[in-house]
This record gives C-alpha cells, structure tokens and sequence, in this order.
C-alpha cells in the first residue's frame, strides 16, 4: 500500500454525494412481494408511508411490521373512483406526497389461444387501466408543487416479448407507452417517472400462474427493493429513467 492510495481514497469519497431519501411516499402493492419489501426498507429509514393494497389483513401485517406512522387503506384500484380516492386519501393523510411506488399488478401466462376475453379485460383494466388512473391523479397533486417521482414496474415484459404472453405483455407495453407519454406532460411540471424492466422476481405473483419456473433461480425482492432505492435516492436534478435487471438464467433481449 502506497501513501497515495489513502489520500486518493479520501479525494474519491469527497467528490461523493451520499443522497439518502426520506420524503412521504404512496406505496401501492404494497400487501404483495415488491410493495411489501420496499416499504419495510423505506419504513427503516423512517420515511412516512401510506400503504394500500386489496387484501386488507395481510396490508395490515405489513403496515404494523412498518411502524405506528404508517398509514394504510385497502382498496380494489380497478373499483370505480377507487384509485382516485385512496391516492387523494394519501395525500391528505400524509400532507403530500414526493414520491409512488406503485407496485399493484396481476401476471397471466396463458398462450394466446386459451386466454379468454375475462382473462384479457382483467389484465388489462389492473396492470393498465388502474396504472394510468393511479398516475393521472398523482402526478395532478405532485405537480401542483412541482416535484415528484412516480416509479413502476412494468417488468421486462413491458418491452420485450415472451411466448404465452400476449395479454400480460398487452398491458405492460401500455403502461410503458403511456408513462413515457405523461412523462413528457408531467417532466416540464417537475415530476419524474422511473420505469424499472425487471425479469422475474420471487413473490407470490408466480402463485397460480402455474409456469413451473423455477422460483430460486428469480431475482430476491430485496435485490429489487436495493434497485427501487437506488432510483429514489439519485441526487436531483437526475432522473433513473429506466433500470433493466433480470436474472442470469431467464434473460429476455
Ligand atoms: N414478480 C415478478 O416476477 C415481476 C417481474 C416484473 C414485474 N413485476 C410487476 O411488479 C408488480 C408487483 O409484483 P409482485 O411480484 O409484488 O406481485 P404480488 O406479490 O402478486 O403483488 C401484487 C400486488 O398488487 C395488488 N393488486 C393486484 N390487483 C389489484 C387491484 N385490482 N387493486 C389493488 N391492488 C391490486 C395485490 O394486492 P392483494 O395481494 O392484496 O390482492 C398485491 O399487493 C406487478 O405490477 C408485476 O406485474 C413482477
């Protein structure tokens, strides 16, 4: 070890911006694997949370596992004017809120000849539909005090396709197509977008999809959780636009 390399270790750690976010956040999802595991992580930093999800008891194990000043509402986002509503309850519950992270999603692999009109509607109105009205009155209140970040998780199936994906891959290129359309409104007005093209990850969200993949070999929910803050915590004025990880075994080009 040379004397020089201390004092050039020290040089390198003074040109570092160490950025720690700590600001409100609407977490939805959040009763699932992603929502769930982001929020224990941002609720540990002592970020106030508002949390929702459909299944109100296990959104009140993960509430209560974030600490007395998480919030937490249950609501189907697809319900008329629900997505509305909990998103203007979590302002109002909060005092504002500087950053999404709208996790609430559903996966389908079907080929496309056994996949029904119910199963291509359902889809479609959760992954795509509840995405643009979750995003459309968010981004409304964040831009009023022009600053935000609203980040999903179209998942690589949002820009890539897969065999027995059509209506998962339908509603996931939507939510790409139309966060990179509000992005353009929304950026002059403050509010950043990050979309995060992950491969698969180990959440319940393979249960019932009946694929046989191989779970251990997916991406943990802490490594996406490490991922999720790593666009929250980029030092203004830089936006992580897009962050593209799969597992080494199950790629997608
Ligand atoms: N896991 C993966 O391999 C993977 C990969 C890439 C992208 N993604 C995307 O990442 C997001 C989170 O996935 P995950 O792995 O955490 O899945 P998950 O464990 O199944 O969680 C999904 C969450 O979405 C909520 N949700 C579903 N339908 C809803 C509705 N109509 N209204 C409100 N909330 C609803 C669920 O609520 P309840 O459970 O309370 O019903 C749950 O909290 C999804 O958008 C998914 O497409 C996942």
């Amino acid at each position: 070890m040379g004397g020089t390399t201390p004092g050039f270790i020290r040089a390198l750690a003074a040109d570092v911006t160490l950025c720690m976010f700590t600001g409100n956040t609407l977490i939805t999802g959040a009763s699932g694997g992603i929502g769930s595991g982001v929020a224990r992580r941002l609720a540990a930093r002592g970020t106030r949370l508002f949390l929702t999800g459909r299944d109100a008891g296990r959104l009140e194990a993960v509430r209560s596992e974030c600490g007395p000043e998480a919030v937490a509402a249950a609501a189907d986002l697809t319900a008329s004017g629900e997505a509305a509503r909990v998103v203007g309850a979590a302002w109002e519950a909060l005092g504002g809120f500087e950053v999404v992270i709208h996790c609430a999603g559903v996966g389908l692999l079907k080929p496309s000849a056994q996949t029904s009109d119910a199963d291509f509607v359902r889809v479609m109105n959760t992954n795509a539909r509840a995405t643009f009205l979750v995003a459309q009155q968010a981004c409304t209140l964040m831009a009023e005090r022009k600053q935000g970040l609203f980040l999903t998780l179209p998942g690589v199936l949002g820009k890539a396709p897969m065999r027995g994906a059509a209506a998962y891959a339908a509603s996931k290129y939507a939510v790409t197509g139309m966060l990179k359309c509000m992005g353009l409104e929304y950026g002059r007005l403050g509010v950043r977008f990050s979309l995060l093209f992950l491969g698969g990850v180990d959440t319940p969200f393979w249960e019932g999809i009946g694929t046989g993949i191989d779970r251990s070999k997916l991406l943990a929910p802490g490594t996406v959780a490490d991922l999720i803050l790593a666009a929250l915590d980029a030092p203004l004025p830089a936006v992580v636009a897009e962050i593209v990880a799969q597992p080494e075994s199950h790629q997608l080009l």
